[in-house]
C-alpha cells in the first residue's frame, strides 16, 4: 500500500561520498597543524547517569537531562575522522493538527530542515509522507521533497477506509459522553472517553505507530544502516547533536536500543542556527534501534496515549510514566514484559530538538498540549466525517434527511403513470383538505391572552397535569400559580381539544402535518397550488412580524408552581420533535422556489437561532441528558435542524452519538426498554420509543450508518434494535408486553416497526414454538410493496411521521 520513490539517491550517494572525503582531509589537516588545540575539539563523552552537574530546566524529565553542561565547548564536528556508526534517519511528516500545531508547521518545518539540517557523515535520511488528508498539502510536501532529491514513501490516506472504520459510540456507557447531571465527572474523564471512542478512527488517520513501524521496518529492510531512528518529523538534527549521538553509539556497541532526550524549541527555529542556542532536552526521549532490535512500537495505542512510552516501559527505561496508571484495555494490549531483546540499560544517546510547533503556548506547557491535541484531533475527524457526508454519501444542508428524494422520484413516476392509487388518492385528498386550511399563528391564542410571558410570540403550552387559576369572572388568570391535579389533564393540553386554542401545541401540530403534505402531494403531482399554500404556511408561523413565533420554547410545558419561576419544562421540548419530517417539507418548498431566497434565509435563520436555544438553554440541556425517550427525541430534534442550518459537524454527531443511548435505553441483552416499561401507558412507551429509533435509524442510513445492523450485543451479537423489537412487538412474540396496563392501542402502529424489522432483522428463531408466519400479517410478508397498503397517518402521539410509507428506501 505504501508506494516508494527514491528521487536522486544517487545523486545523494555521490554527495555524501565527496562529503565524507573532503572532511576527512579536512580533519586530517587539523590534526597535524593544530595539535596543541585539541582538546578543545574532543568528541564530547556520551553524557553518563551518574555523573554530577546540573542541567537548567531539567525538571520535568531530570533522568534524560545530560548532566554535563558542556554542550557549548562542542562547536562544529570533531575535526579528525573517527569512524561513525552508519545510521538512517527517516522522519515522519503528518498533518498539521490546529490548534495544536499551526497550520504551517508541517511546511515550515520541513523547509527548514531542508535548509539548514547537515549531511551527516554515514548518515542517510528518508521521510514518510503519512496520511496527508489534504491533497494540496500533501502535494506542497511532494514537491519539496523531490526538489530537494529526498528520497520518501508516501502512506496515502483513504476516505472510504477511513469512513468504514467505526466510532465506538456503542462501547462508551452514555454518562460519560452526555455530561450527567446526576454524576458528575472530571473534563479528564471526558477527554479520555472521547478519545476512546474515537480511538479506531485515530489510529487510522494519524497512524502514529502504524508509520513508526513502517519507518522501521524500511530502515530493516531498504537500508544497511546499522542504526535506524525513526523519528518524528519535527526533529532537527544539529551537528551537535549527531557527533553526540555518535559517540554514545560508539560507546554502547551492545546496546539495542538507546534514548534520545528532545529539546522542545521553545523560540523560533532560527535560534538554532545562532553558536549560542542551548539545548534543554528533557522532554520525553525519541528511540533508536540497533539493526538487530527486534522490537516495535505498540500500533494499538492511538495519538495521545503514550504510544511511544508503552514501548520506553517495555524496555524498562525509568521515568515519570512509572507513576502514570493505564487503562485496563491499554494492559491488555501490552504484555509490559521488557521487550524480549532489550540488554541491560538503554544508553542515552546525544538530544535531538523538536522544531516549534507553531503554538507557542503548547510548546511551553503540557498541559496545554494535552488540552489542544484532544481538540485538535476532534476537529480533524468532524472535518473528515463531513467530507466523508458529502463526498461519499452526497449529503448538503438541503438534503431531505428523512425521505429517500430517488424513491419519491420513483413515486412521483408512477403516479403519472396512475399507479399506487390508493395510498396517492389519500395523499392528494388530505393535501386537498390543507388547501383549505390556516395558517396558523401563535397569535392565534391572543384573544385568551398571551400566557405566562405576555408575549404572544412566545409558543406557550401547559404542563399537562398542571391547572392554569381563573379570576372571578372565570377568565384564566396566568399571574397565578398553577395548580397540580396528577392524571388530569388541564382542558386544551390534548391535542386538537376543545379548549386547545388558547395553546399553542395544536396549531404548531397543524401547521407541521399539513405543510408536510402539501409538500409531498407537491412533489408527488407536481401541483404548483400545493406548495405556494404551503409556503404562506411557513412565512405566517416562522417569517411575517406580525405573526412568527420567537425561535425557542421556553414555555412549553409550563409547570408553574408557586416557589418556582413560570418556565416550561426540558419535556416540552418534544413538542418540536416532529421537524425530522416537517424540515424534509420546508426543503422541498424550497426547491420549488416557492420561497423566496430572502425568505429561504429568514427560515434559515429561524432554525439556526432555535438550535442556539435548543443547545444552550437550560431546557435543551436537561433534555440531552435524559436517559429514556426524551434524550432520544432530542437527538432526533437536534441532527435534522443542524443540517438543514448547515451544522453538518453537529447534524453528524448526532446521529452518530445517539448510538451511545442505546446502552442505557435498552436492555442489550433482552431488549427490554427499562425507562419505558415502568410508564403507565406502557405499551404507548415501547411503540413510541421504538418508533424514535426507527427514525433516527432512517435518517442516519443517509450518512451510512446503519442502526439496525451495526449496534449489536457484545455477548450474543444480536442487533440490538432488532432484539428491542423482538421483546416489543407484539408480532413478534406471543406475551403481552405491559400486562396490566396495556391502553387499547391501535396495534396497526407496530406496522411501520415491522416493515424496519423485515428489512432488516433475522426473522426470531421459532425455538420449537412459533413460526413467524403465522404471526405476521400475511398483507406484512412483502413489505417492499405491502407498506403501500399499510395506513399513512397515524395517531399524532405515535410518533409515525406522516406518509412515512412514501420515499421509503434502505
Ligand atoms: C560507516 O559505518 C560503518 C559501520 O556501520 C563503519 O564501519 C565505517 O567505518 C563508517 N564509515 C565512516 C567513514 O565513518
Ligand atoms: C502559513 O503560510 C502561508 C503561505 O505560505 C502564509 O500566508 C501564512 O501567513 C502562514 N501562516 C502562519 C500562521 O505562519
Ligand atoms: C379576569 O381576566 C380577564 C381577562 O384577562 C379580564 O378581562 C377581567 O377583568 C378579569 N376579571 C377580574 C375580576 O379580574
Ligand atoms: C390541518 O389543519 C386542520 C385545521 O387546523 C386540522 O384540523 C387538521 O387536523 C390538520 N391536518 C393534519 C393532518 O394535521
Ligand atoms: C420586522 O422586524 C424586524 C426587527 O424588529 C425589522 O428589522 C424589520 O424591518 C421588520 N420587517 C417588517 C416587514 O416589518
Ligand atoms: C438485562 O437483562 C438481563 C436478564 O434479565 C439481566 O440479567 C441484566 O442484568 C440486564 N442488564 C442490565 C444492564 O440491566
Ligand atoms: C455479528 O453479526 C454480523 C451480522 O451477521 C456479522 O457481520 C459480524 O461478523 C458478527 N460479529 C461477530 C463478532 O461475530
Ligand atoms: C410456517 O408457516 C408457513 C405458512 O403458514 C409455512 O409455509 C411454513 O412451512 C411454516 N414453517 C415452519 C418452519 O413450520
Amino acid at each position: 500500500m505504501a508506494r516508494s520513490f527514491f528521487y536522486g539517491f544517487r545523486t545523494r550517494l555521490l554527495m555524501l561520498f565527496l562529503f565524507t572525503t573532503l572532511f576527512g582531509l579536512v580533519s586530517i589537516h587539523l590534526i597535524i597543524t593544530s595539535s596543541n588545540s585539541v582538546t578543545q575539539y574532543e568528541p564530547r563523552p556520551a553524557p553518563r547517569r551518574e555523573s554530577s552537574g546540573v542541567f537548567h530546566d531539567a525538571k520535568a524529565h531530570p533522568e534524560f537531562a545530560p548532566k554535563e553542561t558542556k554542550l557549548k565547548a562542542l562547536v562544529g564536528l570533531p575535526k579528525y575522522a573517527p569512524p561513525t556508526s552508519s545510521i538512517i534517519l527517516i522522519r515522519a511528516l503528518g498533518n498539521a493538527l490546529p490548534p495544536r500545531h499551526s497550520t504551517n508547521q508541517t511546511l515550515d518545518n520541513l523547509d527548514f530542515i531542508l535548509a539548514h539540517e547537515d549531511s551527516f557523515p554515514n548518515t542517510t535520511r528518508h521521510w514518510f509522507v503519512n496520511r496527508f488528508v489534504d491533497p494540496e498539502m500533501e502535494n506542497q510536501v511532494l514537491d519539496r521533497l523531490r526538489k530537494a532529491q529526498e528520497s520518501y514513501t508516501v502512506i496515502p490516506f483513504d476516505l472510504q477506509i477511513y469512513d468504514k472504520i467505526e466510532y465506538a459510540y456503542d462501547q462508551i456507557p452514555k454518562d460519560q459522553i452526555h455530561l450527567p447531571t446526576t454524576r458528575r465527572i472530571t473534563k479528564k474523564e471526558v477527554h479520555l472517553a472521547e478519545g476512546q471512542i474515537q480511538h479506531n478512527k485515530i489510529l487510522y488517520v494519524i497512524n502514529v505507530n502504524g508509520v513508526r513501524n513502517a519507518m522501521l521496518d524500511y530502515g530493516r529492510t531498504h537500508s544497511n544502516a546499522e542504526y535506524i531512528l525513526p523519528w518524528d518529523g519535527n526533529c532537527f538534527m544539529t551537528r551537535n547533536a549527531w557527533s553526540s549521538i555518535q559517540s554514545s553509539l560508539a560507546e554502547n556497541p551492545q546496546a539495542r536500543y538507546f534514548k534520545t532526550p528532545m529539546d522542545r524549541l521553545q523560540e523560533s527555529n532560527e535560534a538554532l542556527l545562532s553558536d549560542t542556542y542551548e539545548p534543554k532536552p528533557v522532554e520525553e526521549p525519541q528511540i533508536i534501534f540497533h539493526r538487530m532490535a527486534r522490537s516495535n512500537f505498540n500500533e494499538q495505542l492511538r495519538y495521545g496515549r503514550r504510544n511511544k512510552v508503552e514501548l520506553l516501559v517495555r524496555l524498562g527505561v525509568p521515568g515519570p510514566w512509572d507513576k502514570w496508571s493505564w487503562l485496563d484495555s491499554e494492559t491488555a494490549i501490552s504484555d509490559r514484559a521488557h521487550a524480549f531483546d532489550a540488554v541491560g540499560d538503554v544508553p542515552i544517546a546525544g538530544w535531538i530538538t523538536r522544531l516549534n510547533s507553531g503554538t507557542f503556548l503548547a510548546e511551553r506547557s503540557a498541559k496545554a498540549r494535552g488540552r489542544l491535541r484532544n481538540k485538535a484531533v476532534t476537529l480533524l475527524l468532524e472535518r473528515l466525517d463531513f467530507r466523508a457526508a458529502r463526498d461519499l454519501y452526497g449529503l448538503t444542508s438541503s438534503t431531505l434527511l428523512f425521505f429517500n428524494e430517488k424513491r419519491l422520484l420513483v413515486e412521483r413516476a408512477e403516479w403519472k403513470a396512475g399507479k399506487r392509487k390508493q395510498i396517492f388518492r389519500e395523499l392528494v385528498r388530505l393535501a386537498d383538505q390543507a388547501l383549505l386550511a390556516g395558517p396558523w399563528s401563535v397569535m392565534d391564542k391572543k384573544k385568551f391572552g398571551c400566557g405566562i410571558s405576555g408575549d404572544c410570540h412566545d409558543y406557550f403550552h401547559p404542563s399537562p397535569y398542571m391547572w392554569p387559576q381563573r379570576n372571578e369572572s372565570g377568565h384564566t388568570d396566568w399571574s397565578k400559580p398553577f395548580k397540580r391535579r396528577d392524571g388530569v389533564r388541564a382542558p386544551g393540553t390534548s391535542l386538537f381539544s376543545s379548549g386547545s386554542e388558547q395553546y399553542d401545541r395544536s396549531g404548531l401540530a397543524a401547521m407541521k402535518y399539513n405543510t408536510t403534505l402539501l409538500a409531498l402531494a407537491y412533489s408527488l403531482t407536481d401541483n404548483k397550488a400545493y406548495v405556494e399554500k404551503a409556503a404562506s404556511n411557513l412565512r405566517h408561523w416562522f417569517i411575517h412580524n406580525a405573526t412568527r413565533m420567537n425561535p425557542h420554547l421556553t414555555y412549553a410545558q409550563v409547570k408553574w408552581k408557586a416557589d418556582a419561576t413560570a418556565v416550561g419544562s426540558s419535556y416540552g421540548l418534544i413538542e418540536m420533535k416532529d421537524v425530522y419530517f416537517f424540515l424534509d417539507a420546508v426543503k422541498i418548498v424550497e426547491k420549488s422556489e416557492a420561497l423566496s431566497l430572502l425568505e429561504r434565509d429568514s427560515m434559515r435563520e429561524w432554525f439556526a437561532d432555535y438550535l442556539e436555544w435548543l443547545v444552550s438553554s437550560l431546557q435543551g440541556q436537561q433534555e440531552f441528558v435524559q436517559d429514556n425517550n426524551h434524550g432520544l427525541f432530542y437527538d432526533v430534534q437536534v441532527a435534522p435542524i443542524a443540517l438543514y442550518t448547515g451544522n453538518i459537524a453537529l447534524a453528524l454527531s448526532r446521529m452518530q452519538r445517539s448510538a451511545s443511548r442505546l446502552l442505557t435505553h435498552i436492555n442489550t441483552t433482552t431488549g427490554v426498554l427499562s425507562q419505558e416499561l415502568i410508564r403507565p401507558t406502557c405499551e404507548h412507551y415501547q411503540a413510541f420509543t421504538l418508533q424514535g429509533w426507527a427514525n433516527m435509524a432512517r435518517m442516519s442510513r443517509k450518512i451510512g450508518l446503519d442502526y439496525w445492523g451495526r449496534f449489536r450485543d457484545k455477548a450474543t451479537n444480536q442487533s440490538i434494535l432488532c432484539q428491542a423489537m423482538r421483546y416489543a412487538n407484539p408480532y413478534l412474540q406471543k406475551r403481552e408486553i405491559c400486562p396490566g396496563n396495556s391502553h387499547s392501542e391501535d396495534v396497526r402502529r407496530w406496522w411501520p416497526l415491522l416493515v424496519d424489522f423485515s428489512q432488516h432483522c433475522q426473522q426470531p428463531s421459532n425455538e420449537g414454538l412459533l413460526n413467524v408466519s403465522d404471526w405476521i400479517p400475511s398483507a406484512l410478508r412483502n413489505p417492499d410493496i405491502d407498506r403501500y397498503l399499510m395506513p399513512p397517518m397515524y395517531d399524532y402521539g405515535d410518533g409515525i411521521a406522516p406518509f412515512w410509507n412514501l420515499g421509503y428506501h434502505w
